[in-house]
């Protein structure tokens, strides 16, 4: 049983087995759907899990209130990693009432023909469990319309749903006091910048709505419960949303049989021996471009390269271009680079997309090669390098 105060408790489940979260990220450190029992004269449950851990989930509920009815379902989000046993849960629990607001309940309707309507809330209402007073706050588009977060103002402790959530499963403790959160940063930038990362507006409109509230626990639906890192998980989240980037370069590259891997290669090490110490270099055939996206929102310099491709560009590096042009990201600069056998097309293609969505400040030449590598394409794959690291060195 794992406790999180002396009358909330957590019962949400590991997934150690899926591939890809919403069958696009990559989960190597696995994930959490989080769900939460608040046990006062009134019984709530914060959000469900997905569908396939219905099981452990009912055996953690039983765990901590045994035969005791739950009186209220909080529904703060409806994916389906959170919202996926509604279903199930009414047919053990029947007399549960389903918290939400309208556009929850229109949803629930959508996805599990359930239009319950118990307790329809609005921003600000509130709900007394007894001792736990509980407020209901709106937080439009984090990352769906309908998500709203509960505060819990008797133990200052709120229930966000996806915000302040990060990828890696739980490893027996679940309140950050216990546990060793080094492993998490980085899954929490990842999580952030693939899932949610095209909503900074949204973000920082919650955080304006928490900003001044006491707050002691942070219960997302992904990750550790954050109690004694609560301000830097806070913190970073603030920070993310606001695009703000560090002075670092992540070069992401696509190539078949290494002759554009060789371009970025000189690019890095021009851009290291100009001075710069955070590179991130990629080949996009064997990392994820998942991991890109999360660098991304740590550094401030972008650089670009692959091959032409039927007569296009090479589709890892297509993918990527979609993701950085759905994400809306600021604060960056950007140069690029590709190469072809008889007809270019993809370092076109990369500047179209800088161009037409991105809006990133170009730096340095783009370098376009045929075929290999020569003198003349090192020296300006060099030159691409250097120019990128003076820009970024000038923002220390
Ligand atoms: Fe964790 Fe947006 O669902």
């Amino acid at each position: 049983m794992k406790k999180i105060t002396d009358s909330i408790y957590y019962v949400g489940v590991n997934d150690f087995s899926k591939h890809k979260f919403e069958g696009l990220w990559p989960l190597p450190k696995g994930v959490t759907y989080n769900s939460y029992l608040v046990v006062d004269d009134q019984v709530c449950l914060c959000d469900t899990v997905e569908v396939e851990f219905f099981p452990q989930f009912l055996d953690n509920i039983r765990e901590v209130i045994g035969d005791r009815p739950i009186d209220y379902l909080i529904i703060h989000h409806m994916e389906p990693d959170h919202s996926g046993s509604i279903p199930l849960l009414k047919q053990y629990y029947p007399n549960v009432k389903i918290v939400g607001n309208k556009k929850t309940f229109g949803m629930m309707g959508g996805f599990y023909g359930i239009t319950p309507g118990d307790v329809e809330v609005k921003d600000g209402d509130t709900l007394s469990l007894g001792r736990h007073e509980l407020q209901f706050v709106m937080i439009p588009m984090v990352h769906w319309p309908e998500t709203m977060l509960t505060l819990d103002t008797t133990t200052h402790t709120a229930f966000t749903g996806d915000a302040f959530g990060c990828f890696g499963a739980l490893h027996g403790g679940v309140l950050d006091d216990d546990i060793d959160v080094k492993h998490y940063w980085l899954e929490m930038i990842r999580y952030y910048s693939n899932i949610v990362g095209r909503y900074g507006t949204p973000v920082q409109n919650a955080l304006k709505k928490l900003a001044g509230v006491q707050l002691d626990y942070l219960c997302t639906t992904h990750g550790p419960v954050w109690h004694k890192y609560l301000g830097e998980v806070v913190s970073r989240y603030d920070k993310m949303s606001r695009y703000e980037t560090e002075p670092g370069l992540v070069i992401a590259y696509g190539t078949m049989y290494g002759n554009t891997a060789k371009m970025a290669e000189v690019i890095a090490e021009a851009a290291s021996q100009a001075g710069l110490q955070n590179i991130c270099l990629y080949n996009l055939s064997k990392t994820h471009y998942s991991n890109v996206l999360r660098d991304m929102f740590r550094y401030k310099g972008v650089i670009l390269g692959a091959p032409t491709y039927n007569n296009s560009i090479f589709p890892p590096m297509e993918h990527l271009l979609s993701a950085i042009a759905n994400r809306d990201m600021k604060d960056h600069v950007i140069g690029w680079f590709g190469s072809y056998s008889w007809a270019g097309k993809a370092v076109g293609i990369i500047g179209k997309y800088n161009e037409e969505h991105f809006h990133f400040e170009p730096v340095g030449e783009p370098v376009e090669m045929k075929q290999a590598m020569n003198e003349e394409v090192r020296q300006k794959c060099v030159a691409l390098g250097q120019a990128m690291a003076k820009r970024l060195l000038e923002e220390k």
